[in-house]
Formats: structure tokens, sequence, C-alpha cells
């Protein structure tokens, strides 16, 4: 019985992939499982650091999932029996390489009625970025059976210095010996192999063939009921900014550079002002209407939930 499993791999900084080998570490050291990594390459490579403008020019892509070019993925004869899809948030959207990959015709071919494990590594803001790609997922016919997410060490504030900074920079040191260091903590990234192990024993025991979960009961995702409403509310201001940006030129034309900037003082005057007085709303709301709030939580956890019954048996 050799089971095969077909990885994605698309990193800027080396993150995404420092995950994706602990995860998929236990499958590799199995003799019956073949692991066939695939690597997204970019025709126009984004870059790291990123400059400023760069940065923020590729919200309007990013949210509206138009793909950049990729350099083709090398075709192979094999019918894969499970495919892991590892990717990172870029503006509540998956990050357009990865956007790429799925309105792509290998994965067209590839990941028709195959059972699919997305694997996200990012800041802490993730939610609508899976809801876009549970859709472009659904148009493949593939069939989600689990997400995993890992985020950034440190709370929402720490992150929303440390990131930007080693984004912008390329640091990811302790900043001040204030700020923890930048991105998924090492211990986090270690143990993540846990769900390669739960993965292993699947694959042997062919539960992948059933659509449901194999990394349930393993904390593989726990959503932050805060964010819910702020990553809904800043997607539809990214929705409206976006497609006036889009209309004025493509990714990277000087016509647009105006109006990023005058998207980034709204986006700053929002968060200094709007934003605070938001959150003490939400706060109030989700106490009144606690049912509902767990419901949504429950709701985006799927489908592998937060439960943590088999972490002893795989960590
Ligand atoms: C352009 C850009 C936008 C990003 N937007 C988000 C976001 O909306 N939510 C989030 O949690 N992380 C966001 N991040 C952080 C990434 O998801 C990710 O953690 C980081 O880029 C490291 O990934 P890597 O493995 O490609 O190096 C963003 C990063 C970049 C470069």
């Amino acid at each position: 019985m050799n089971k095969k499993v077909l990885v994605i791999s698309y990193s800027q900084t080396g993150q995404l992939d420092r995950l994706t080998q602990s995860v998929i570490s236990p499958l590799k050291k199995d003799k019956d499982v073949e692991v066939v990594v695939k690597n997204i390459q970019p025709v126009n490579p984004y870059p790291f650091p990123w400059d400023f403008m760069t940065f923020m020019d590729t919200f309007p892509e990013s949210v509206y999932l138009d793909p950049p070019e990729i350099l083709p993925i090398e075709d192979d004869e094999n019918d894969y029996d499970l495919v892991i899809l590892p990717y990172q948030v870029w503006f509540l959207s998956p990050s357009l390489p990865i956007t790429a990959f799925l309105k792509s015709d290998y994965a067209k071919r590839k990941l028709r009625n195959k059972p699919v494990i997305t694997l996200i590594g990012c800041r802490n803001m993730w939610i609508m970025a899976q809801e876009k790609v549970k859709g472009m997922l659904k148009q493949l016919n593939a069939i989600l059976i689990d997400n995993i997410v890992l985020i950034d060490q440190g709370d929402s504030f720490s992150t929303f210095v440390t990131t930007p900074r080693w984004m912008l920079t390329g640091k990811k040191d302790s900043l001040w010996n204030l700020f923890p260091k930048a991105g998924i903590s090492n211990r986090e990234i270690e143990d993540a192999k846990r769900f390669g192990n739960a993965i292993k024993y699947a694959l042997q025991n062919n539960k992948e063939k059933n659509n449901r979960p194999i990394c349930d009961g393993l904390r593989a995702v726990n959503v932050d009921v805060k964010l819910i409403k702020s990553e809904k509310i800043a997607t539809k201001s990214f929705k409206i900014w976006g497609g006036l940006i889009r209309k004025i030129g493509p990714f990277g034309s000087k016509k647009r550079r105006p109006v990023v900037m005058l998207y980034v003082v709204f986006l700053l005057l929002i968060i200094l002002t709007i934003v605070p007085l938001n959150m003490l709303i939400q706060t109030i709301l989700r106490k009144i209407d606690k049912q509902k709030v767990l419901k949504q939580k429950e709701f985006y956890e799927l489908p592998s939930g937060n439960g943590d019954y088999r972490m002893k048996e795989f960590l």
C-alpha cells in the first residue's frame, strides 16, 4: 500500500516552508508514503523585504483574487491520495502565488475529488482568507477535510508592530526587548509535527478516504472571536478601495500610487479613531449575543475544530 501526498510550497521568508517541513517530516520517514513537493514560482517574484509602496500595492489584486503569472508546474502521472496546501495570508486573502496555484490548470487536474488539508501560517487574521480558499476549492471540486492554523507569537498589538517590521525590514529579532520575536514561535513549528503523525496514522488506515477530518483533536485551529467582525469590516473596505484602484491601472502602475497612499492615510485615520470605538461596541455586542458568537466560532473552526483530545496520542 503506497500512498502519494502532494504538497504545495511557496514561502517568502522560509517560515511557511519550515512549518510545512515540520508537518510532513513524519510522512517523509514512512517508506509507504511518497511525498511530492511542488514549488510555486511567480514569473515576477515579490520582493522581500518589501518596500512599503509595493507591499500596499498588492492589496487590490490579493483581495480580488487576480492570479499573477506563475511558472508552469511540472506535471506528473501521479494520482494523489491527499493534498496538503500550505498558504500565507495577504490582506485577508490567500497570498497571490497561492491564488495563482488554485486557479491553475494543474490544480484543476490534480485537486478534483481529492481530500485537501489547508495549513495556514500568518500573523493572526486568516478567517476571510480561508472562506475564499474554501470557495476556490469548491470550484475545483476538491474536498477540504482539515484546516490547521498557526499564528505569530504575541498579542494583536505586538504583532501589529512585529509582523509589518519583519515584512518591511527583514528583521525578526525582539524590538527593544519589549516586543516578542516576529513570526510563529519555534516551539509551535516543532510541535506541528503532531499533525504529520496523525496524517500518517490516517493514511495507514485509509481514513483520508472518508472525507472527514484526520487532524481533529489536535488543537488545529482557534478562532479569536474578537477578530471576526474586524475581518469582515476590513474586507469590505479593501473591496471598495481595491475595486477603485484596480480601475486606475495594473499592479505596479505609477498611476495607482497616489490613491494607494490616500488609502493608507484613510486607514491610519480609521485605525486611530473608528477602530477603538468599534472594538468597544463589539465587546458589548458579543456579551449580549454570546450564542451567536459561539456559533460563528464553531463554524470558522470547521472542519478540524479546536479540541485537544488526541494531543497525547500524536505529540
Ligand atoms: C503583503 C502581505 C500582507 C499580509 N497580510 C496579512 C493578513 O492580512 N493577515 C495575516 O494574518 N498576516 C498577513 N501577512 C503575514 C503573512 O501571512 C505571513 O505570515 C508572512 O508573510 C510570512 O510568510 P512566508 O512564509 O511567506 O515568509 C501579510 C504579509 C504580507 C507580505
